[in-house]
């Protein structure tokens, strides 16, 4: 079976978040069930500088404004095709925002072109390969499957939701530069609220639906999670999928972290904790050492935490933090970390401190408002680094909360907290307190999270299971 995987990020290539980690997932892991998954990704400045043509597919010398060629390229175990169009992706900046932190304005275009290109891969194929599906990660692929029926081609397509927060909108006025079909600008189609919405596009016309977690799939049938679009999902809740990440495992072993101290039970984390306090500049207390790796945005709740900050300090805890992002939410890091003792600040982006962070914290603190799946959860799990979660999204489907029915039952993995409130994260944090001062109780919570799956056998079976269920058999 092959699968054409069209993604606007791709690790080891660009990363701006978990959606780059999926899309770089997703081709190992599915090989072991026999899909052959290649991705298309944009050509920016990183991708180009760290790969070679081995082949060029496809070109053009009018591709929506510029030149442009299509190559084939292998990276890192991934088979890619590359969209190098200079005029659209050979920019400094990040793949959505230029240097200020604002979006490119052509933003519309660029992935409109990346979206044009998966259909045309689709519907007449690169380089001798033909997919017989294509899956279509978030807004920025999500004018595939339209593309491909304005075409008439009848290739079974999926859309991946990784954030429904995200609906890429772009004027009506658009269509025509993009080469969109007029019969789909309407309420039932395309159109949202008088603009085009990529990613509604990709939820009317795909085949299948799929999201990061099966709880994820159920709140964005609801106002409060769907942005606008639970109405669509509902229309087509029985072609919506919830099917979890997983992580690398292989990259997230404490066994063989190469960033870490190492360590392969839970009563070896202490060199890995003593050596990040240090690094932190943090003296130890008598709570828990908690730690956060996380974009700095409403999103992930993290001013919640900082409200619920002095009662964590107060109970002896400590609390190290690494992210980056919306600078209030940056300077407002920066003063609590110069307010409380017991709190260290890193801002930036730093995927080695990540590693050291996870590996020598008691617990990870994700206070999500909401949260498709989460990964850095699942990172800690595997380190015996307790999460302490809202419960939502993925959150709710990876932890196991120290309920009394848990414990008894000898499988809790953390603690969830609901509703997402600076309260209700002080009350959960206070129970972490209560856990930690329980060695033997907190030793055996570690254990359980370390043994807790979370790579991707499960979740790659699934996603063959559905591919399957929609490629026609010859
Ligand atoms: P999201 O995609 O919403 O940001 P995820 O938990 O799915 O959330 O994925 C985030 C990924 O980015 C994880 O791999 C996490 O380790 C990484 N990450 C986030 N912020 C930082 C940072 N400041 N430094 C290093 N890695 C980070
Ligand atoms: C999004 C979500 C995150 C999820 C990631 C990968 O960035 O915010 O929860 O883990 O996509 O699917």
């Amino acid at each position: 079976l092959r699968v054409l995987s069209v993604a606007s990020e791709c690790v080891p290539l660009v990363k701006t978040g978990g959606l780059a980690d999926v899309a770089g997932a997703l081709p190992g892991a599915l090989k072991a069930e026999g899909v052959e998954m290649r991705v298309l990704i944009p050509g920016y400045p990183a991708v180009l500088a760290r790969t070679e043509a081995a082949e060029t597919v496809w070109e053009s010398p009018d591709f929506f404004g510029g030149p442009a060629r299509l190559y084939f390229a292998r990276h890192a175990g991934l088979e890619l095709y590359v969209l190098e169009a200079a005029h659209l992706f050979d920019r400094p900046g990040g793949p959505y925002l230029d240097g200020g932190g604002s979006d490119w304005p052509d933003n519309d275009i660029r992935f409109g072109a990346l979206s044009w290109m998966g259909a045309q891969i689709g519907a007449e194929g690169a380089g001798g390969w033909q997919p017989d599906l294509i899956q279509c990660h978030d807004w920025q692929a999500g004018l595939v499957p339209l593309y491909l029926k304005a075409r008439s081609v009848d290739l079974p397509t999926v859309m991946t939701v990784h954030n429904i927060a995200f609906h890429g909108l772009m004027p009506a006025a658009r269509m025509a530069a993009l080469g969109l079909p007029g019969w789909a600008f309407h309420p039932g189609g395309m159109e949202f609220y008088g603009q085009v919405s990529a990613l509604k596009a990709g939820l009317v016309y795909a085949w299948k639906v799929t999201t990061v977690s099966p709880t994820y799939a159920r709140e964005l049938r609801t106002p409060e999670f769907g942005g606008g679009l639970d109405g669509v999902i509902r229309a087509r809740a029985g072609d919506v999928l919830g099917i979890l990440n997983g992580i690398d495992e292989a990259d997230w072993d404490p066994a063989t972290d190469p960033h870490a101290v190492r360590f392969r039970q839970p009563r070896g984390k202490a060199k890995a904790r003593a050596a990040l306090l240090e690094e932190m500049g943090l003296s130890d207390g008598p709570g828990p050492l908690c730690v956060v790796v996380s974009r700095l945005t409403g999103q992930k709740g993290l001013d919640l935490l900082l409200q619920a900050l002095p009662d964590l300090v107060a109970r002896g805890g400590r609390l190290a933090l690494l992210g980056s992002g919306e600078p209030p939410l940056e300077q407002a890091w920066r003063s609590a970390a110069a307010r409380h003792e017991g709190v260290a600040v890193r801002i930036g982006y730093d995927e080695a401190l990540a590693h050291r962070l996870i590996a020598g914290g008691d617990a990870i603190l994700l206070p999500s408002r909401f949260e498709p799946c989460g990964l850095t959860q699942m990172y800690g799990l595997r380190y015996g680094t307790i999460p302490v979660v809202a419960r939502t999204g993925g959150l709710a489907d990876t932890v196991i909360d120290a309920n009394p029915a848990a414990l008894a039952a000898g499988v809790a993995t953390g603690i969830q907290f609901a509703p997402v409130t600076a309260e209700a994260l002080s009350v959960a944090l206070d129970r972490l307190c209560d856990l930690y001062a329980d060695t033997d109780l907190f030793a055996k919570l570690q254990r359980n999270a370390m043994r807790a799956p979370v790579g991707w056998q499960g979740s790659a079976a699934a996603y063959a299971r559905l591919f399957r269920e929609i490629v026609p058999t010859p």
